[in-house]
């Protein structure tokens, strides 16, 4: 066939790089609506639910039964389920009816009513919805440092530019385990160093993660994985009541949890039990507020390639961030895994979480290149960091951070390497040079920075690990070296684990350590003049923009 010249070249373009899919219920393989989704109902004896969405109490599996005994409210159930879905769809968008109305409501729904529910909404009516369902009257962000070398001086001086940068919360992994309590510590350090009160996580292997926590090396945690279907649960050598426990082993020490779920990972890992995949993110959504977890990381997250690959993908990622809302859960909203080769895409993919605000707009913005990222690659990294600033400005929207100079950048990056250096000789470990920090403050990605002695640091962070150390040595160090005010930073975090206030849903500290959340920060949207205002100080911040004319320049 002789071919179009325009075709040919739309062919090339790089959304046809992506993959696509139809829907194939039978796997699974469905956004939102499935015909093998079961029809909502239930019934409720002596304030027992004694049958769920079709299947009686005897027929539970352990997921319905720890969902039904802890994640639905029981007395509210049957008020709940006698709504018609329709009416509370129109409730979501209605101005006029408050949210906590609406969460007293869906608390009482089972999985398939949730669904039901949010079907009835468009991608501007969830959006609308968003808005004002979500937990946290001022939005967030978090960001994500990880390199490819797991350099330690790195993940230090990029942790602080992106807490001063406004990020509230940041997250690193390892390219390589062993190097765990290094990256957990740079993270820390690089942290506090950039802005006070900035939260950390290290996301680990289970055991691993935990230990950290409690060495005080992180302040909250968020991989924690649920699934929907009772078989891909324990395929990862999980049930309800493990994830339960190991959330509240986390909140024994005061230490923030969240979960993470999100649509596709069922299908992905094989066992949707043919269901669709927002059907099986209700699901986990009611067992995350079953276990008592105030928030959690969705969106798909790591699954989105799969998710966006079929119809109705990003309409059932919205909704899945909106379903947690809707259950009172704080919500830090995916556009973290890079799912796509299209630039056009990506941001409108974005555009669904960050025009209505979420508690946290991404669950993990990428402060570095995309090859530097050792999670997946986020939906944008360190090279849209003038494009996000642009939106904010463009829209008057608050994406949860700021613009800062290249000398206040250059400045925190120095300071947290040197306290690095500081810390890394206190601890006795290899040492960092000068020419370490020098490179770490200028440094885009891994490749700026001299190659470690990776045998000789994995060595030294066990023995670190098997010597006891904890935050306790850390702080003390910083405080002798000429690090006072990093020190009192590491210091505050750990008190905050005394008095708990941060295990509030949907908290973060600000620069004094007071905790902001859904409980002092509520959500009070009801329409136009009500909820988060983008004004004042905060607004004249959002505009800065160094290239642009000022009227003396024109
Ligand atoms: N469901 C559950 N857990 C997920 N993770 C990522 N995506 C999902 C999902 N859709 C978790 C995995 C991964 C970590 C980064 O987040 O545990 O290792
Ligand atoms: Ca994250």
């Amino acid at each position: 066939m002789k071919r179009s010249k325009r075709f040919e070249k739309l062919e090339k373009m790089p959304i046809n790089q992506d993959g696509f899919a139809y829907e194939w219920e039978e796997a699974g393989l469905v956004a939102m609506d499935s015909p093998y989704d079961p029809l909502p109902g239930v019934k409720v004896e002596n304030g027992v639910i004694v049958e769920m969405d079709g299947i009686r109490r005897e027929d539970f599996d352990s997921l319905d039964r720890y969902i039904a005994d802890y994640g639905i409210d029981a007395a509210a159930a049957e008020a709940s389920m006698a709504i018609d879905s329709l009416e509370i769809a129109k409730m979501l968008v209605d101005i006029n009816v408050p949210r906590e109305e609406i969460v007293r409501i869906c608390c009482g729904c089972t999985p398939a009513k949730l669904v039901e529910i949010v079907r009835h909404l468009n991608v501007v009516e969830i959006m609308m919805a968003q808005m004002k369902m979500r937990t946290r009257k001022t939005p967030a962000n978090q960001a994500h440092a990880t390199n490819l070398d797991d350099n330690p001086v790195l993940i230090a001086a990029d942790a602080a530019e992106e807490a001063a940068r406004g990020f509230a919360e940041l997250e690193t992994t390892c390219a390589l385990a062993r190097y765990a309590p290094f990256n957990a510590m740079a993270l820390m350090i690089g942290a506090q160093a950039g802005r006070a009160g900035v939260l950390n996580q290290c996301s680990m292997e289970e055991a691993t993660e935990l230990a950290l926590g409690m060495r005080g090396f992180t302040s909250y945690a968020e991989t924690l994985s649920v699934y929907g279907t009772e078989t891909v649960l324990i395929d990862g050598g999980d049930t309800a009541y493990s994830k339960a426990f190991l959330a509240s082993a986390y909140a024994s020490r005061g230490i923030k949890i969240r979960y993470t779920s999100g649509t596709g990972s069922e299908v992905l890992m094989g066992n949707a039990e043919r269901k669709s995949m927002l059907y099986l993110e209700a699901r986990c959504l009611l067992l995350t507020r079953a276990c008592g977890v105030q928030g959690v990381q969705n969106g798909s997250i790591n699954a989105i390639p799969l998710v966006a690959a079929v119809p109705d993908g990003f309409r059932a990622i919205a909704a899945e961030n909106l379903m947690a809302s809707m259950l009172n859960i704080e919500v830090a909203s995916g556009n973290d895994t890079a799912f796509t080769h299209s630039d056009f895409r990506r941001g409108a993919k974005l555009m669904m979480q960050f025009m209505p605000g979420t508690d946290y707009v991404t669950s993990g913005y990428g402060g570095i290149p995309n090859f530097d990222n050792v999670f997946a690659g986020s939906n944008q990294d360190c090279d849209d960091y003038d494009d996000w600033y642009t939106l904010q400005r463009d829209m008057r929207v608050d994406g949860g951070i700021h613009p800062i100079t290249e000398e206040e950048a250059l400045a925190v990056r120095s300071r947290a390497a040197k306290a690095m250096q500081a810390v890394f000789s206190g601890l006795g470990l290899p040492e960092i040079s000068d020419e370490e920090v020098e490179a770490a403050a200028y440094a885009y990605s891994y490749k700026d920075m001299p190659a470690r002695n990776k045998a000789k640091d994995m060595k030294a962070a066990e023995n670190m690990m098997e010597r006891g150390i904890t935050a306790i040595d850390i702080i003390k160090i910083l405080f002798e070296s000429g690090f006072e005010d990093i020190a009192e930073n590491v210091m505050n975090l750990l008190k905050q684990r005394v008095t708990g206030d941060y295990l509030h849903t949907a908290s973060f500290l600000d620069e004094n350590f007071k905790v902001h959340s859904a409980v002092n920060d509520r959500n009070d949207y009801m329409g136009p003049g009500t909820g988060y205002r983008l004004s004042g100080e905060r607004w004249e911040k959002l505009k800065e923009k160094t290239n642009a004319l000022r009227p003396q320049d024109i």
